[in-house]
């Protein structure tokens, strides 16, 4: 159900059950971080991996307290510059933390959305919320209520319209010295840059992924996707096929009728074009389409995190 009620929702969540939350980034489904009771629900209906461990979501750097111990200077100077935003730290988990949140690792990942609805419902509540993004398991990111309501039909939506950045948080480690990039996201690598210096990108980890939600296979839509470098000519391919286009700003030569052509931003911009990203990939999903095929974007700012999420959704690597 999607609703507006704002203290619903608040009850909902004292009583230990979840909510679709609105965040700039994607909607998440969220619980009180120290309820195992809502966060397994979480885990369940989510189905996902119980290895997979969830982000908490606080209102204030007060909050963050009950959260994480030992900050290192580098991580308050990203959340003074980046909180509210889009970008997630790992840091050393408060023993107050449940284990199944963290999947029993020392780390807990947070971060303080910037959405007003996702705050005033924070500041309504004396508990974090603990919130993956709330779609299942391996399927596409929600960036607006009617998306988590067609995944998830009996639970509360708390309407917040859409998402504003459109692609999930930045997530940020560190490592003795070493600031490290564990998943792409809406503040670019040369924003978080800006402030450490040196990164390390570690984001292509099948083998022991750190942050496990990174396997290269994600975000799939049910229709194949293909994603290549020379569109033309990759689409020539399907002439006579049913094919969905992603296209940054400019359209190519259509050779069919039943091609659709969505283009991302018109006048280039890749922060647009990143906010309209899985908002297309859902449209497209919805028709029936025998492919969809995406170009590559310019590999710079939001430009690099596009790529990255259109090549995990991808058939072709
Ligand atoms: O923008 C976002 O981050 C959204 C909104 C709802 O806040 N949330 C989101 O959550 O994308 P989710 O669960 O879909 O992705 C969280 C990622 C997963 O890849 C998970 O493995 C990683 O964060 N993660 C969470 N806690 C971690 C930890 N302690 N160590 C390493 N990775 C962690
Ligand atoms: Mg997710």
């Amino acid at each position: 159900m999607i609703s507006k009620d704002l203290n619903l929702a608040a009850t909902i969540l004292r009583e230990e059950g979840i909510i679709g939350l609105p965040t700039e980034t994607v909607y998440g489904l969220a619980g009180n971080v120290f309820s195992e009771k809502a966060i397994k629900e979480i885990y369940d209906i989510k189905q996902r991996p119980l290895y997979n461990p969830l982000i908490v979501h606080i209102k204030n750097t007060e909050e963050l307290k009950k959260i994480a111990i030992d900050i290192p200077p580098i991580a308050f100077e990203l959340a003074t510059k980046f909180w509210p935003g889009p970008l997630t730290l790992l840091l050393k988990k408060n023993f107050l933390v449940p284990d199944i949140v963290t999947s029993s690792k020392p780390t807990v990942a947070v971060r303080m959305p910037n959405h007003p609805i996702a705050l005033a419902l924070l500041n309504q509540l004396d508990f974090p919320l603990a919130a993956p993004s709330a779609n299942p398991f391996g399927m596409i990111s929600p960036t607006k209520a009617a998306h988590v309501n067609e995944y998830f039909t009996d639970k509360l939506v708390l309407d917040g319209g859409n998402c504003e950045t459109g692609i999930e948080s930045t997530i940020v480690g560190f490592i003795d010295n070493e600031v490290i990039i564990y998943r792409l996201g809406g503040i670019s690598i040369e924003d978080i840059k800006s402030v450490s210096g040196e990164v390390k990108i570690l984001n292509k980890n099948d083998e022991a992924p750190e942050a496990p939600g990174m396997l290269s296979k994600h975000y799939a839509p049910q229709t194949p996707l293909f994603f290549t470098n020379d569109i033309e000519n990759f689409s020539k391919k399907y002439k006579d096929n049913r094919i969905g286009l992603i296209l940054f700003s400019k359209s190519i030569e259509i050779f069919s009728d039943n091609w659709i052509q969505c283009i991302l931003s018109p006048k280039a911009d890749l922060k647009k074009a990143a906010s309209k990203l899985y908002e297309t990939l859902h449209l497209l999903d919805k028709m029936n389409l025998d492919c969809i095929i995406a170009e590559q974007f310019p590999d710079e700012g939001l430009g690099c995190v596009i790529n990255d999420k259109l090549s995990r959704a991808s058939k072709n690597d």
